[in-house]
């Protein structure tokens, strides 16, 4: 094993020093796509084991170093023609014009590139419905819907739903009429403190639109065949991203299922068990804990 620092001067706007395991990383030829990256960041380089260091270096993965090259382009038009919208401002804040279609109304905004969408909700146009929980894409509380799917507003950029037609829950009433997902919601108690309502609500209506489609989910039995059926695990696996605090987990599941089947009757899957059979298992347990040891 052959770790060493060494200095980055050499890559622009990136100092310091890093460390690189020569020996953990085959000396390979260059993909395609590697060698053209290499070509559109101005650098060269013979062997993947070069290019893996260049981006060591910087410090970018694979798509950070793309996103780099795909900024640099855009930036460079604006520079020469106007084109591509990118200002920088005295503070040296790069912003970009952007339409947000929300709700059925388009809002124009001047937005810092690195706005996420969940911030230009919530603090430019006030949209507080949606939630911000982590800010990481571990809790599902931001989910809104864009382009008819459901998206992470807090990992997705402003940039990126221009002129997209995203739906927050603020847009999924009809005026004073709930839509059916709300409604269920609050008829079969899917909620307590409130705060992932929005994002699992967003969430559920993308779910059915999936179902619609027959997308297969991580549970599903036969992904060669379209979905039709869909089972409490199902709901569970597709809701899955979008944490409930308060655990009305059960609760959520029956307000999917009922928009689903438009109200259907379903079995009911739990029951109270009285004292004497709950004394009795008890004792079975302690017998079997006994007899294993
Ligand atoms: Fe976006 Fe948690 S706030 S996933
Ligand atoms: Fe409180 Fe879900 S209802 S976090």
């Amino acid at each position: 094993m052959t770790e060493r620092e060494r200095d980055v001067g050499d890559w622009p706007g990136f100092h310091g020093r890093f460390a690189y395991d020569d020996a953990a990383d085959g000396d390979l030829p260059l993909s395609e796509d590697e060698a053209a990256l290499l070509r559109d960041l101005g650098a060269s380089g013979t062997t993947r084991r070069d290019f893996m260091k260049m981006l060591a270096m910087a410090g970018l993965s694979l798509s950070a170093a793309h996103a780099l090259v795909g900024c640099r382009a855009n930036g460079g038009q604006a520079a020469e023609g106007g084109g591509g919208g990118l200002k920088a401002g005295n503070d040296g804040v790069e912003t970009v014009p952007v339409t947000l279609d929300v709700n059925g109304a388009k809002h124009q905004l001047d937005v810092d590139t690195r706005t996420s969408l969940l911030d230009a909700l919530r603090e430019r146009l006030h949209l507080t419905g949606t939630k911000k929980g982590c800010d990481h894409g571990q809790c599902g509380a931001c989910t809104v819907l864009v382009g008819g799917e459901r998206v992470l507003s807090c990992l997705t950029l402003a940039a990126q739903a221009d002129g997209q037609a995203v739906f927050t829950v603020e847009g999924l009433a009809k005026g004073e009429e709930l839509h059916p997902m709300q409604a269920a919601f609050i008829k079969h108690d899917g909620f307590q403190c409130g705060y992932c309502t929005p994002g699992q609500i967003c969430s559920a209506v993308a779910v059915l639109n999936e179902i619609k489609r027959g997308d297969a989910s991580h549970v599903t039995a036969d992904v060669t065949r379209p979905v039709k059926e869909l089972t409490d695990d199902e709901v569970r696996e597709r809701m899955s991203g979008n944490i409930c605090r308060c655990g009305a987990y059960p609760k959520i599941v029956a307000a999917v299922q009922d928009v689903h089947t438009g109200g259907a009757p379903r079995a009911q899957t739990w029951r109270f068990v009285p004292q004497e059979e709950l004394a009795a298992l008890d004792l079975q347990r302690k017998q079997a804990s006994h007899d294993a040891v």
